[in-house]
């Protein structure tokens, strides 16, 4: 009995003693919390406005506890320079989620994975998937899925029906998307009820993974040792069985057909990693749901823009007739000239970035940010890119669409300029970024060169967002569209 009590005295101790050495360390500024769930409570629907609001009162670095597990929001281009650029290697690990346990065969794949192997993966990704030579030896890829889209737009045209923009571009960005990742196209016409049903199954499963990514699961606030507790593990172990077969269905149909001169992603994970067929799978699902997504909303979200904006509408299609004219598509070949379409992309991904709190990362090792505040070990680091781009002290008039806030001024989305970060930034900046750049400025390119967009009368066209995997408008976009080019044709 005095051995028991003498015990738990010696751990309310060591407890104390750790408060008490903690709080004499500065921690940033932080709203009271609850016990347990810390400030969990005060994070809504829309993480990104809850953040934002929580910033305006505590300021551009707060500490908050997320359940048990210590969490810093940083929402100032200064802080996420410092964070990216002199803490780059301090804050290269991704904190834990569970589905990068299960549906990710336990971290093997790239975006969820940590330490040796994270470095092994993405060495592969700059070195043979992403290069300019790679993502160029695509390019036809890119071509013939906008002339698809093209084609459809143009039936549309004829029919005068009404088109919902998510649907083709989500189709195109999933097609380009399997076409590089397996060589495989799953939507479209020409292809047979089961190849269509396969299609169906595979974007379902998907979506399925990503919004249950997406919902509240307990092992994600707990320490390690507390995992267990978690009551969506069984439906978590569910949703990766039903993805595992799939994939692996996929794969081994890939492996069986007989190989083609240009080298898919499956065909170049396979030679370098195809002693583990996890590895693979993973590594595939993740840039499968990390590229489709994040590229149709932005071209989404810049045409919702435009209907909004008519003059400016108006001021991209006159660029396009100077440079490109009436005879043909454009090409990427083309982007160097096109300035205020730049300027309007740049625009969209500051205002309606698809992923707006980036992609958290997490501390290493204890460090200080900000004016010496102390950041332990551990703590889930996230970057609130949605408030520095609406941010008054950093953009004029923030609210405001307004593409020519760009014109001359030397900032790229690319990672060094820190507020303007929709890729990321440091050593884990988006692998795919050339990619859907590239995918972002042909389509929206093409189908403001090709077609004049119409609003239906009497339907909304606010800008309300869904939060999940990628930021969408609220009702996805319908609209009417009109012949602009005779020749409206991408092949
Ligand atoms: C408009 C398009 C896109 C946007 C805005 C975007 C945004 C992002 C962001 C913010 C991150 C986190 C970066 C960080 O932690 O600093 C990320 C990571 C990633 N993205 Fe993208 N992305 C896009 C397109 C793509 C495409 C087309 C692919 C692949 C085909 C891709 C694959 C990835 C992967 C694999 C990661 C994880 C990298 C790692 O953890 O090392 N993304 N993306």
């Amino acid at each position: 009995m005095e051995f028991l009590l003498f015990f738990f005295g010696f751990l309310l101790l060591l407890h104390l003693f750790k408060n008490v050495l903690l709080s004499s360390k500065r921690l940033p500024p932080s709203p009271w919390g609850l016990p347990l769930i810390g400030h969990l409570h005060l994070i809504g629907r829309m993480p990104h406005h809850s953040l934002q609001k929580l910033s305006r009162k505590f300021g551009e670095i707060m500490y908050l506890k997320l359940g048990m597990i210590p969490a810093i929001v940083i929402s100032s281009p200064d802080l996420a320079k410092q964070m990216f650029k002199t803490g780059d290697t301090t804050f290269s690990f991704r904190p834990y989620l569970l589905v990068g346990e299960h549906s990710g065969y336990n971290f093997k794949g790239i975006a969820l994975a940590n330490g040796d192997h994270w470095k092994s993966m993405r060495k592969i990704c700059t070195t043979e998937l992403f290069t300019v030579k790679r993502i160029d030896s695509f390019l036809w890829v890119r071509m013939k899925e906008l002339s698809y889209l093209v084609s459809s737009l143009a039936q549309a045209c004829n029919d005068q029906s009404i088109v919902d923009v998510r649907e083709h571009l989500t189709v195109l960005t999933f097609n380009v998307q399997t076409r590089i990742l397996m060589s495989k196209r799953f939507f479209g016409e020409n292809l047979s009820d089961d190849e269509l049903a396969e299609a169906r199954v595979f974007k379902e499963l998907i979506d399925e993974s990503v919004q249950f990514a997406f919902q509240f699961h307990i092992s994600e606030f707990v320490p390690s040792w507390l995992k267990w507790i978690d009551w969506n593990i069984p439906q978590a172990k569910r949703v990766a069985a039903k993805q595992d077969e799939f994939l692996q269905k996929i794969m081994d149909e890939h492996k069986a057909k007989k190989s083609s001169p240009t080298k898919d992603f499956m065909d170049i994970l396979l030679e370098h990693r195809g002693d583990d067929q996890e590895v693979v799978k993973a590594t595939l699902m993740e840039i499968l749901a990390a590229g489709t997504d994040t590229s149709a909303c932005t071209v989404e979200w810049a045409l919702l823009e435009l209907l909004n904006n008519p003059e400016i509408m108006k001021k991209a299609q006159e660029e396009l007739d100077v440079v490109v004219g009436g005879g043909r598509t454009v090409l990427e070949s083309d982007f160097p000239k096109l300035t205020y379409l730049e300027a309007m992309i740049k625009e969209t991904f500051r205002i309606h970035p698809p992923t707006p709190l980036l992609v958290p990362r997490m501390s290493t090792q204890a460090c200080a940010l900000g004016q010496s505040f102390h950041i332990p070990k551990g703590a889930t680091t996230i970057v609130n890119y949605y408030s520095i781009g609406r941010d008054p002290e950093v953009w004029e008039n923030p609210a405001k669409f307004w593409p020519e806030r760009f014109l001359g001024l030397a900032i790229d989305v690319k990672g060094h300029n820190f507020e303007l970060i929709p890729f990321g930034a440091g050593r884990r900046i988006c692998p795919g970024m050339s990619l859907g750049l590239k995918t972002v400025y042909l389509t929206l390119g093409n189908l403001l060169h090709g077609f004049d967009w119409h609003r239906l009368p009497g339907k909304n066209y606010g800008v309300d967002e869904t939060f999940g995997a990628v930021t969408w408008p609220k009702s996805s976009l319908q609209v009417r569209v009109t012949r602009r080019l005779a020749n409206t044709n991408t092949q």
